[in-house]
């Protein structure tokens, strides 16, 4: 029997026979013994186990460092760096007197992805942190942070909807695998409003709500750029009436049942609710200044980027001089 089935059995048991989904998918990915982004992950790109928007060649650096300066910050963070070709690029576009008046941060809880980072960003100046309170620390808490397709890889609950109209969350129980459907208090999300039909299901990345709040408060002023795919929450689910979850491995995408046999083996993904992620920063004190197609903050039109959104946010109380190139 594989480590993960052994320690995903033993915490069926703890938690009284199932696995709720967000829980199994936090054991996948991050556990220190098997995770995939703590043990397994062989690279981002063409040749690692699968692509990002940005390791495809993607012109994001020069928008993004062009946003860095509209911000006037002399902080950088990028958080979830992947390879750290985004970073490179970015600190190329800054151009050399920039890069000399600004320190650039990465957050990185992956240690395989991190030592992929310290290698390609070799002569840079880099520090790296553990979490976002850590680099908003020594960053005196004004910073412009950035990530490029950081919340999609994060925990999500499923939940489903019952022939009565109730939502009912997805638990995994295991040997042999089976889905389960169980009550649950509801988490804060704008895709329960949607009049869906029974038999759907959505996800909800509680797991980014809970740590976007441990560390959103510090954050005093600056700007918050987020690129990922999604989109607002009404046209989520058109034509998907399971939801969006899948995993990929080997540049090979899983479904649910594939990626509940091989845990640890594959990056686990749901498109992102930007409508949640708006609602969830302002309940935090951020307001939006921007939230387009990436398309439109690229400045051009180009079909890959019609999937993919872009949120720019920024502290309310806070200083901020930003361009939402929007
Ligand atoms: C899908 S990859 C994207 C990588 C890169 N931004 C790119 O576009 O190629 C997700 C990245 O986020 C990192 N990550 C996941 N959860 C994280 C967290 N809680 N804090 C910081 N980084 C995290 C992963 O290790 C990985 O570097």
């Amino acid at each position: 029997m594989s480590q993960a089935r052994r320690f995903l059995l033993e915490l069926q048991r703890e938690l009284g026979g199932t696995i709720p989904f967000d829980r199994f998918m936090a054991e996948a990915l991050h556990n220190p013994a098997f995770g995939y982004y703590a043990t397994r992950i062989r690279g981002i790109g063409p040749r690692g186990d699968f692509s990002t928007f940005a390791t495809l060649g993607a012109p994001l650096a020069r928008p993004i460092a062009e946003w860095v300066h509209s911000t006037r910050q002399r902080h950088i963070v990028e958080i979830g760096a992947g390879n750290g070709k985004l970073a490179r690029s970015v600190l190329r576009e800054l151009g050399f007197a920039a890069r000399l008046a600004r320190r650039y941060h990465i957050v990185e809880t992956s240690p395989r992805l991190r030592e992929a980072q310290e290698k390609e960003l070799r002569g840079f100046r880099i520090q790296w942190h553990a979490t976002p309170a850590e680099a908003l620390a020594a960053t005196g808490n004004s910073a412009a942070i950035f990530s490029n397709e950081l919340p999609d890889a994060f925990p999500c609950r499923i939940f489903e909807k019952t022939a009565t109209g109730e939502w009912h969350e997805l638990h995994i129980e295991l040997d042999p695998i089976r889905q389960v459907l169980r009550p649950a208090t509801l988490p804060d999300s704008t895709a329960f409003t949607l009049g869906l039909p029974p038999g759907s299901r959505i996800e909800v990345h509680e797991s980014y709500r809970q740590w976007l709040a441990e560390w959103v408060p510090a954050f005093h002023s600056g700007a918050m750029l987020t690129i990922d795919y999604g989109s607002p929450v009404e046209t989520l689910y058109h034509r998907r009436p399971q939801g969006t979850l899948r995993g990929y491995a080997l540049h090979q995408r899983l479904d649910l049942e594939e990626i509940l046999a091989a845990p640890g083996l594959a990056d686990i993904t749901a498109d992102v609710n930007f409508t949640d992620l708006e609602t969830w920063g302002t309940a935090l004190g951020l307001r939006t200044l921007a939230h387009t197609t990436l398309s439109e903050f690229l400045g051009k039109k180009s079909a890959p980027t019609e999937a993919f959104r872009a949120l720019i946010q920024s502290p309310s109380g806070g200083r901020c001089s930003v361009s939402a190139q929007a």
